[in-house]
């Protein structure tokens, strides 16, 4: 038998450690031997986890870098901005790359490491991780198999959720466009990737509009202070109260679901009154009409694809739960897929409709419906088998055409909707 692949983490955060935790699921496939967080906290977390030697602990991904390779992957899942700033240096120096997405929200930047790795010995791929799940899979082969004739239009919905808008987009780290990335990038560009791929096309134009309708002091409640905790008389009645969010919410909170996301990124052991001390003068504690947050609340994307398809896309926060909402039109039918329920209808025209129950065909639908484990798994057989990439490959050339597509949306946004030739904005035109 092969040695396991060995694997070196830039950023033990939450999506760095999920990866790693793969060991458990993968035991002869894979060994996390190196790690690197600027949090000395989350470098001996990992350090006990997986029993790596001291001297392959680093204080940043900078400090790792420096070494000779240490790793047949580094997985960076440092913060948007800085992927390419990682990943560059260890292409050079041999190592295989999962990165995170984005891979940059500046094209430059994309475009940068694109030449970097075309002519790198190791192989890299981003983490659109719904690539890899049963549920797009299914849909991917109900589509190419023609059952519902020619795709003509698509109609798709990313339910955020309130609670998930305020502690990501409001409160938390992708708040602010400057600092990390554009909403319909960060939390988007697997929407825009998973068309390209289901429709097997380019997209050739873009329309986009949307606005921060809530998260802002005009729209403040009266009574209501810069942290929850801090006498907000608004409080009783606010969704987005942090205790309720983070503490007694039956479906977020930690007194419910103790050492679980999303309490454990404020307080990382996650009782309760460890996350009350944090929300009484921490970022996640303050109210989301006092923040320092610019990215959209809802954004409507029209596209048009090169091979004629047309797709609405809706991007909102006001929405109870978190969850992707699919349907195709054909020209002998229609699918409707949730997954939520994790279901995918499809409906021939005149025909019984068919019910297909995803649960009954997938084996793991954790972290990501299945696509947290469906990548890497993807990434060691790819590795250890010497295999090239596939069509579902998240490649770079491939995760590029999403990157275009949301950063397209995003300069039409702010510009009123105006339509975006892609070609002309491919070509920096
Ligand atoms: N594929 C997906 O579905 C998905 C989901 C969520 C987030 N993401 C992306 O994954 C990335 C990480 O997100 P996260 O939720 O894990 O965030 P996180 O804040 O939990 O983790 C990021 C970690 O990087 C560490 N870090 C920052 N600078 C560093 C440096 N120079 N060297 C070493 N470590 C450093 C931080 O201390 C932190 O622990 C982001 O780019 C995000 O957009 C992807």
């Amino acid at each position: 038998m092969k040695p396991p692949i060995t694997f070196a983490i830039a950023g033990f955060g939450d999506r760095g450690s999920t990866y790693a935790s793969m060991q458990q699921l993968f035991p002869d496939k894979m060994k996390v031997v190196a790690v690197a967080d600027l949090d000395p906290r989350k470098v001996r977390r990992a350090q006990e986890l997986y029993d790596i030697p001291a001297e392959n602990c680093f204080a940043s991904a900078e400090a790792l870098l420096e070494q000779e390779k240490l790793a047949d992957v580094l997985v960076v899942s440092t913060m948007d901005r800085q992927h390419v700033d990682h990943a560059i240096p260890a292409l050079k120096k041999g190592y295989n790359i999962l990165m995170e997405k984005p891979i940059s929200p500046d094209l430059d930047k994309c475009r940068e490491i694109l030449e970097v790795a075309a002519h790198s010995p190791g192989k890299i791929i981003v983490c659109h991780v719904l690539r890899y799940t049963v549920f797009y899979n299914t849909l991917k082969e109900l589509l190419t198999s023609g059952r519902i004739g020619d795709v003509v239009s698509v109609c798709a919905a990313e339910n955020v959720a309130y609670w998930h808008q305020a502690h990501s987009f409001v409160r938390g780290n992708w708040r602010n466009s400057v600092e990390t990335s554009p909403m319909i990038l960060q939390k988007s560009c697997h929407d825009m990737d998973i068309f390209t791929w289901l429709l097997d096309s380019r997209c050739k134009a873009v329309s986009s509009m949307g606005e921060t309708r809530l998260f802002k002091e005009s729209c403040a409640p009266e009574g209501s202070t810069a942290y929850c905790l801090g006498g907000c008389k608004a409080k009783e009645t606010c969704p987005f109260d942090a205790e309720k969010i983070y503490i007694t919410n039956p479906a977020t909170g930690s007194m419910h679901h103790p050492g679980g996301w999303p309490a454990t990124v404020l307080a990382p052991g996650g009782g309760p009154e460890e996350v009350r001390e944090a929300l009484r003068n921490g970022q996640y504690g303050r109210c989301v009409y006092r923040c320092d947050n610019d990215v959209v609340d809802h954004q409507q994307t029209l596209l048009l694809m090169e091979n004629g398809v047309t797709v609405s896309f809706s991007m909102c926060a006001f929405t109870e739960k978190c969850y992707r909402t699919f349907k195709a039109m054909g020209t002998q039918g229609e699918i409707e897929a949730d997954l939520l329920s994790n279901t995918i209808r499809v409906q021939r025209f005149g025909e019984e409709a068919e019910v297909i129950d995803v649960k009954t065909l997938a084996s793991d639908l954790k972290g990501h419906g299945g696509g947290d484990s469906g990548i890497v798994a993807d990434f060691l057989d790819m590795l250890i088998n010497d295999r090239e990439a596939t069509p579902r490959t998240t490649t770079l050339p491939n995760s590029m055409e999403s990157h275009y597509m949301a950063l397209a949306a995003e300069e039409s946004r702010i510009n009123g909707g105006k339509l975006i030739d892609m070609d002309a904005f491919r070509a920096g035109r």
